[in-house]
């Protein structure tokens, strides 16, 4: 983990209320593991604290976070023109594991985007299902088809199959040697029903209100089975989903 300047290269809307910032990394970038998420701020006014966003993408020196648009902070990251120097605390938290061979890659609204950041591991087969509110907010669906099969589906109906990711996977018929999931919280409710007594382990990564980001304030805690009140930001985000109290 380190702190990093970082530098707007590219900054576009990807659907609606949807923004990609594409940063370049001064020095040299740390290994990433997909899953593994990323705080950024203007270190400025409102903005002094960061706000954690999965990665989506990485390169030699550049790293990409594609947000929606919901309160202050990303308001303004949104409108961050190129050349604009940030502040960014990367990489953070545990990625989802290695070691598997054949992966089903399940995303709900915003948790398509650390999903994306698959696109550097080679040797696995991944079938990804994505599911979105409606039209205007599918999105990515090329950088996923860049690396394996992909269905899309819409709560609505007005792209792709009508209904939600998780229905979309099992109805598929395909058998991963795990399943990797990031979305909102009915998701992990429904993945978590559905993989009991199943072989197929579950992997979840998780979103909740965080301060520093680091483990040291507590704010992002979560109830799990076993181990009490974990860190998301630091013992997380991803979880086994069946370790989770949801
Ligand atoms: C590990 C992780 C990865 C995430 N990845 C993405 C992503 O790839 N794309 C995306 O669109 N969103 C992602 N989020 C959610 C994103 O962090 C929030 O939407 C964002 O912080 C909201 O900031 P705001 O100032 O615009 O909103 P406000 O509501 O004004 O935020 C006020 C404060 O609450 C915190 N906060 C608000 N909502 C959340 C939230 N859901 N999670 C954590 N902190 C929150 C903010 O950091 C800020 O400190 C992720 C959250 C976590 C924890
Ligand atoms: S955000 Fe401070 S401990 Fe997780």
């Amino acid at each position: 983990m380190q702190q990093n300047n970082v530098t707007v290269v590219s900054n576009y809307a990807i659907a609606k209320n949807v923004v990609r910032l594409d940063l370049r990394v001064e020095g040299k970038l740390p290994s990433i593991t997909p899953g593994q998420f990323l705080t950024l701020s203007t270190g400025r006014g409102e903005q002094l604290l960061k706000r954690p966003f999965g990665i989506a993408a990485y390169g030699d020196q550049t790293v990409s976070v594609c947000f929606q648009i919901v309160g202050e902070g990303t308001k303004t990251l949104a409108k961050a023109p190129v050349g604009t120097q940030l502040e960014a605390v990367l990489p953070l938290g545990n990625g989802f594991p290695s070691g598997y061979r054949k992966v089903a890659l399940i995303g709900g609204g915003v948790g398509v985007f650390p999903l994306m950041s698959f696109a550097k591991t080679h040797g696995v087969e991944f079938r990804s299902f994505l599911g979105f509110r409606s039209k205007e907010y599918v999105c990515c669906e090329k950088e996923f088809q860049a690396f394996g099969a992909l269905s899309v589906c819409t709560d609505d109906g007005s792209y792709g199959a009508k209904g939600n990711a998780v229905d979309l996977f099992f109805e598929s018929g395909f058998k991963p040697d795990a399943i990797f999931a990031c979305g909102p919280l009915p998701m992990f409710r429904a993945l978590k029903a559905r993989c009991e007594g199943s072989d197929i382990p579950c992997y979840v990564s998780c979103e909740e209100r965080m301060g520093c980001g680091v483990g040291a304030c507590l704010v992002c805690t979560c109830d799990t089975l076993l181990g009490g009140k974990k860190r998301v930001c630091k013992d997380g985000p991803v979880f086994r989903v069946e370790e989770l109290v949801l």
